[in-house]
């Protein structure tokens, strides 16, 4: 936003906005878009202030040439009101495209527009509220929803004199989910509303002069703002649950605006924020007990160059540390916490016909497939049916017998695998319900499947899939939770699995902190050739996976083995020189690991173990351990995958792979 008094041209505002974008490039991103104030019509009614919108799929870079393409547009037009929307937009509903891009708007003359992030949980009855009042909708977006009712509540006005940040309030009362907004107005020009529950936000400060105070006081507002009580006047069947989506915004946001001012405000949930004439005033509805009336002006001390990067050398080393967030981004609107509920409103149309089914087959290559096998035995234990766990290109080789009361899951991070992709045809072909487990939202594997479900764990940039691993995990956890809801005998073993769910993104963290010890290990092992990761039960799919991060990202030889299959010759290869590490954790798998440890000692082997916390009997056995809290059995693997995803990064830098740009191609095998 910059200062009011000061005319500035489009094509100033368009950089300025433009730079912001490509400062948030390196989080990834779909399609991109801009709104600033249009030719100034005098004829029309609304005070001659228009709005122009300009959109486009990909790159910023896509965008920037299109804005200069618009002839209607005058580039040099001084401008008074310099207010101007810019977003990069992940797809969460809707496939990526222009239209489905943001900033939203409430109508074809764009009186409201808006930008989001987040995820609107309840936006399928409003929009059906809507809809019946006559609004008219163009995009496939949970966001949509939002111009159009802040319009319904412009419309709907009992005065003239209803302020931007009022008309925001009462929006903002309606919706469920998780939203950061900003709000531009035709009807109220130059003035800028934001407003945040969930999704982080921040406002960068700037004054011409040294900034007299830090503080900015809350103002409140008092009395009913309900406005329309009988928007809920939808059966609450039709609800559904939708996964919530958050970008990482802190670092993110702070490298848009981190060349204009270092001063930052951070927003509270359900502040509303307002900017009028240059001065920025916050407002809330009523002030509840113990609330803090004052926001206060922070000074950031970061660096630009080290705010792009983060912390964080690769893309892959950011995504492995972006996992406690992205495993709650899998989780949010889906599972109640209170009431032990767990909705996945992808698949809930489909659930009696999943019950019905003869045997779910979960397909899919690499790591997706690695999260099938890390959850089949609870799949098996929760939904009580078989379940086959297939790689696709082997599924297809085999000419796999499949019928129409098959259930078949399709486990895809970009949606796109061409193998995943024939085996979700075949599938088709032969009439079982197919179901896609993906984070591409518009994905191929997403538009081909019956239904599904989106793991929401935000862009994967990095080249070793990590973050859209644990969240595939997660996704199909709560898959069985949803289909063991009403087995009584299942509800012991459900309320703790949920109870595990709800502080693992705590326990990822306590996992993460082991990165400097884990880091001095891989020291110890870079130069080896190979790596053995051994385990069983619940923790196999770990060895497969971490044995695959090593070779795909190291260039070191690696193999998972199952624990159960050493004495049928893998043994042969253990002796002092080859590194082994073991995952060995307390579950009911523990004693047999222990045999397989004393078969490695026996054979003079130095294992490295990942076992839990006080494990005082691997302690002794071992040349290192690695200790991780502990967990309900069935979600271990989601601990124990973390050292090697660390391992294996810290291996390839070491060995002198350039981990740093090893980005995810666009094609796809
Ligand atoms: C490993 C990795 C690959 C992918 C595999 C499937 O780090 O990234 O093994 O898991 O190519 O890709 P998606 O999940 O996009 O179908």
């Amino acid at each position: 936003y910059l200062n009011y008094q000061v005319p500035r041209t489009r094509k100033e505002i368009f950089e300025t906005l433009v730079k912001g974008l490509q400062r948030l490039e390196y989080r990834g991103y779909d399609s991109a878009g801009i709104a600033v104030d249009g030719p100034n019509k005098t004829t029309t009614d609304i005070n001659g202030n228009t709005i122009c919108l300009i959109k486009k799929t990909g790159k910023v870079k896509a965008l920037d040439e299109e804005l200069y393409k618009k002839d209607t547009l005058d580039l040099d037009e001084k401008l008074n009101t310099h207010f101007g929307l810019a977003h990069t937009r992940w797809a969460t509903h809707g496939e990526p495209s222009a239209l489905n891009s943001h900033p939203h708007r409430s109508d074809k003359d764009n009186e409201f527009v808006v930008i989001h992030n987040g995820i609107i949980t309840n936006y399928k009855e409003l929009k059906k509220y809507l809809i019946n009042k006559g609004y008219e909708f163009e995009s496939e977006t949970d966001t949509e929803v939002i111009p159009k009712l802040i319009k319904y509540v412009y419309d709907n006005r009992e005065n003239d004199s209803i302020t931007f940040s009022t008309l925001v309030e009462r929006v903002i009362q309606q919706l469920e989910g998780a939203f950061a907004l900003v709000f531009k107005s035709r009807h109220y020009p130059g003035e800028a509303v934001s407003t945040r529950r969930g999704s982080p936000l921040l406002i960068g400060v700037r004054s011409e002069h040294e900034l007299s105070t830090e503080h900015i006081p809350v103002q409140y507002n008092s009395g009913d703002l309900q406005l329309f009580g009988s928007i809920f006047e939808i059966a609450p069947s039709d609800f559904s649950h939708i996964g919530l989506h958050v970008f990482p915004v802190f670092l993110s946001a702070h490298s848009a605006i981190i060349e204009h001012t270092n001063k930052v405000l951070y927003l509270e949930d359900d502040d509303v924020a307002v900017v009028t004439k240059g001065e920025l005033s916050i407002h809330r509805v009523n002030r509840q007990a113990g609330e803090d009336p004052v926001r206060a002006i922070q000074t950031l001390q970061m660096e630009l160059q080290q705010i792009m990067k983060g912390n964080f050398d690769a893309f892959m080393q950011k995504e492995i540390f972006e996992q406690p967030e992205s495993v709650v981004n899998t989780m949010r609107g889906r599972i109640c916490f209170d009431s032990n509920k767990v909705v996945l409103g992808g698949l809930k149309d489909h659930l009696k016909e999943i019950k019905r089914c003869r045997r779910l087959i979960m397909i899919g290559c690499g790591t997706s497939f690695h999260a099938a096998v890390a959850t089949r035995q609870i799949l098996e234990e929760l939904t009580e049916l078989p379940v086959m766990v297939e790689l696709a290109s082997d599924f297809l080789d085999r000419n796999t017998p499949v019928f129409r009361d098959d259930v078949s899951f399709f486990i895809s991070q970009s949606g796109e695998t061409a193998d995943t992709l024939m085996a979700l045809r075949y599938c088709k072909n032969r009439g079982a319900l197919t179901v896609g487990i993906t984070n591409t939202v518009g994905s191929t594997i997403c538009r081909e499947t019956d239904c599904g479900v989106h793991i929401n764990a935000g862009p994967e940039i990095g080249v070793a899939s990590t973050k859209a691993y644990t969240s595939q995990f997660v996704a199909l956890i709560m898959f069985g939770l949803m289909m063991s809801e009403d087995r009584l005998s299942l509800q012991e073993r459900r309320l703790e699995i949920i109870k595990g769910l709800n502080v693992l993104p705590e326990l990822i963290k306590q996992v993460l902190s082991l990165d400097l010890k884990i880091k001095a290990i891989a020291n110890e092992l870079y130069q080896q050739r190979s790596l053995l990761v051994m385990g069983r039960g619940f923790n196999y799919a770990t060895c497969l996976e971490g044995a695959l991060k090593i070779k795909e990202i190291t260039y070191m030889h690696s193999e998972g083995i199952l624990a159960g299959e050493l004495k049928h010759g893998p043994l042969a290869l253990i002796d002092t020189q080859m590194p082994v590490i073991m995952v060995i954790m307390r579950d009911a798998c523990y004693v047999k690991c222990q045999n397989a440890l004393q078969q490695v000692t026996a054979r003079s082997g130095r294992p490295i173990i990942i076992c839990c916390e006080d494990d005082s009997e691997m302690t002794k056995n071992a040349y290192q351990t690695i200790e991780l809290p502990h967990t309900v059995d069935c979600l271990q693997g989601i601990l124990s995958v973390i050292p090697l995803q660390l391992l294996s990064f810290h291996l390839a830098v070491l060995r002198g792979y350039d981990v740093t740009n090893a980005h995810k191609s666009h094609s796809v095998q």
